[in-house]
């Protein structure tokens, strides 16, 4: 495995079948249980920007996402809302991890029921931010969602959206209307991916709200539980991660106020970083990325601990997903 700097993980080579890397996450296939296909999910320290991967970790960023996400699975069960992928958040015990790689895997791991992605990321806002805030400027609306004249960046929306996406294997995902998606699965699929979004991401703002932050927008993925012969089956699932940092803005209320970008505890500090290299013509958001300093290192590792603890205190993960 390679660490980079003291305590951060880079990247896994585990002893497992089936190897595959996500721009944050190493993906594993585990031995089928009970017949269902699993999958074991590494949240690595990586993180990206205008989705490149950048060469610098971001040291015990993985354990948060997943302690994260965790609180999520927790309170969505606790909703009945959706079933989900998580089987468990302990290191599993098979051939192809062994004794000493445990450590590093420690808090990062979720062993998880396989699934059909659907291929549309399901976006829900809240408010006005990042690309819904472009798309408003140039159309005054999102993904074919039409809004109010005369919003202001940042500003609450008068109520949620669900904003489908593209997920691009390669790339950049791309804003499509609610149409372009139900021509791609189906629209009675996207009827009910925009009901689920929207509920969750209601649920998810309303807690978040009451621990002082600001949900201003999120992303989910969703899958059909694979059968025990690799076919899906209709068993709809919540996947991936779930309402961290790297897929939602978190804004802190103290302060909030439309009309201008905010403070935020998510990626937007990295990004900020990068834009200045950007505007200065020493980066053109291709790969490879520069490497990042450790001041921003170290001020985006205490936004991600800062929404965690915000969120949901200093709970363990396992009791974070408890019913
Ligand atoms: N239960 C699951 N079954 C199959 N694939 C999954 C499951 N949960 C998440 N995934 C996929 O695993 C990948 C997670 O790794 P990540 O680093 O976040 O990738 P990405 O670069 O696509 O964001 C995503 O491509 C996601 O679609
Ligand atoms: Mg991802």
């Amino acid at each position: 495995m390679q660490t980079r700097a003291c305590d951060s993980l880079f990247q896994t080579q585990l002893a497992l079948p089936g190897r595959r890397a996500g721009k944050v996450r190493d993906l594993y296939s585990l031995p089928a249980e009970q017949g269902a296909p699993r999958m074991l999910l590494v949240a690595t320290d990586r993180i990206s920007a205008f989705d490149v991967v950048m060469p610098t970790p971001i040291p015990g960023k993985g354990r948060l996402l997943t302690t994260i996400s965790a609180g999520w699975f927790g309170l969505i069960r606790r909703a009945n809302l959706v079933g989900d992928h998580v089987l468990s958040l302990d290191v599993p015990v098979c051939g192809g991890i062994d004794p000493a790689q445990r450590d590093a895997l420690e808090g990062r791991t979720m062993v998880c029921r396989a699934a059909q992605v659907v291929p549309i990321e399901c976006v829900a806002r809240g408010y006005l931010a990042g690309s819904g805030w472009s798309e408003y400027c140039a159309a005054q609306q999102v993904c074919g969602v039409p809004l109010p004249r005369g919003l202001r960046q940042c500003e609450r929306l008068p109520e949620p959206i669900f904003t489908p996406a593209t997920k691009a294997a390669e790339g950049h995902d791309e804003n499509i209307s609610f149409a372009r998606a139900a021509a791609v699965v189906g629209s009675s699929l996207m009827e009910r991916l925009r009901d689920l979004t929207l509920r969750i991401y209601s649920l998810a703002a309303e807690h978040a709200l009451a621990c002082g932050l600001i949900l201003a927008d999120t992303k989910f993925e969703f899958g059909f539980e694979l059968a025990p012969d690799g076919r899906p089956t209709d068993r709809l699932l919540l996947v991936d991660e779930v309402l961290t940092p790297d897929s939602s803005r978190y804004w802190p209320l103290d302060g909030y106020e439309a009309g201008h970008d905010q403070q935020s505890f998510d990626k937007q500090f990295l990004r900020n970083w990068l834009l200045e290299l950007v505007a200065s013509g020493r980066w053109d958001k291709t790969p490879p990325g520069p490497e990042i300093p450790a001041e921003v290192v170290d001020g985006t590792a205490a936004r991600y601990r800062e929404a965690l603890t915000r969120l949901f205190g200093s709970r363990s993960p396992a009791d974070l997903l408890r019913r």
